[in-house]
């Protein structure tokens, strides 16, 4: 079976992506840094952090922060967090002036504090809202409008199929389905058949399949057990930037890259010089901890190196860690 991508170029709108592997906004992780080193391996499409719209609407300098980008990052959505149809069309508004190439509204954060005003994945239970809503942002911008959800809040109530006609009709041009419901959280497998129901009910909004996709064969199953126009990776986009790149070439019948301890050390020092020019030391050192321990996660070692980072107290001793830890393979 020849996957749709490769019959005809994948376009939100008028955006054309440069593949159907898109990587997933994450808060706390996909920072200037990260999508530095997510640009050398041309994802399709790449996010921001999630951000608050009533906290962008007051041009909350931390959440402007957060929206830094560079061109090599194109192209760039920003995602929206909030509940409010008029606060999302100004916070839309403020995304297109921001010049980003597409603007997300989050329906799917599971966090308590989030959903308890309605926002995030308790948009999912008011599906009327999630209409109103992205309408107002349509009506603001002329970039791409699109949405992310979960499946339904539980499994009793799975109605990604109903938003997707609701989106649909108020002018997104993309819906990712994250195969989990909030009740879930991030536990469990996602659930790829909860996504083939959201794309069976699509009829012109393109569908993005989300959950588990770790590795070239795994996308190529997503996509064509769910008949989804594109896949979005989150979790294993986390100390390998390359992932797209892989993805891509296991579509394209191409042999696999293999990255050696060696090659993952050499990405983590340029990931780590990437923060030195973005964050202060202090930040630096504290996101070195989870940072390092992705890019080395295969390594027999990384247990005693994440004891060892975790006790770093200088730059000189966290370089002098990250350059000479001893990894095996
Ligand atoms: C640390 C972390 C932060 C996340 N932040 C966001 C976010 O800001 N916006 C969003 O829509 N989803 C967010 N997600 C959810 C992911 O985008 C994705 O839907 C989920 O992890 C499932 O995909 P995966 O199995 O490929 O990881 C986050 C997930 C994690 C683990």
């Amino acid at each position: 079976m020849t996957l749709q991508f490769f019959k005809a170029p994948l376009y939100l709108g008028k955006l054309q992506l440069k593949s159907p592997i898109l990587y997933a906004p994450l808060a706390g992780c996909s920072d200037f840094p990260f999508r530095k080193m997510s640009a050398k391996f041309r994802p399709g499409l790449m996010f921001c952090e999630m951000v608050k719209m009533e906290a962008l609407v007051r041009y909350d300098p931390q959440t402007l922060h957060m929206l830094d980008y560079s061109a090599e990052m194109r192209p760039i959505g920003a995602q929206i967090c909030g509940s409010n149809p008029f606060i999302a069309g100004k916070a839309a508004r403020i995304i297109e002036e921001l010049g980003f190439d597409s603007v997300d509204l989050n329906c799917g954060c599971p966090v308590d504090k989030i959903t308890k005003d309605g926002s995030g994945s308790g948009m999912l239970k008011t599906p009327e809202r999630i209409g109103e809503v992205i309408a107002n942002m349509v009506a603001s911008v002329s970039i791409p409008v699109t949405l992310k959800i979960r499946a339904g809040w539980d499994e009793n109530t799975l109605n990604g199929a109903d938003i997707v006609k609701i989106a649909e009709k108020a002018g997104a041009v993309s819906i990712c389905i994250h195969g989990r419901t909030r009740e879930q959280g991030y536990s469990g497998s996602a659930n790829w058949s909860y996504i083939k129901a959201c794309k069976e009910a699509a009829t012109s909004i393109k569908v993005i399949g989300n959950g588990d996709v770790i590795d070239g064969p795994s996308a190529k199953k997503l996509l064509t057990e769910t008949g989804c126009d594109a896949v979005l990776v989150a979790r294993a986009t986390m100390g390998q930037p390359w992932i797209a790149q892989d993805i891509l070439r296991y579509l394209q019948g191409k042999n696999p890259l293999s990255y050696s301890m060696t090659d993952c050390r050499q990405a983590l020092i340029e990931h780590y010089h990437e923060m030195m020019r973005y964050h202060n030391d202090h930040r630096v050192c504290v996101d070195m901890r989870r940072v390092g321990c992705w890019y080395l996660k295969k390594s027999a070692a990384t247990r005693s190196f994440r004891q060892a980072i975790s006790k770093v107290a200088t730059m000189s001793e966290l370089e002098n860690l990250i350059r000479n830890f001893p990894l095996e393979e």
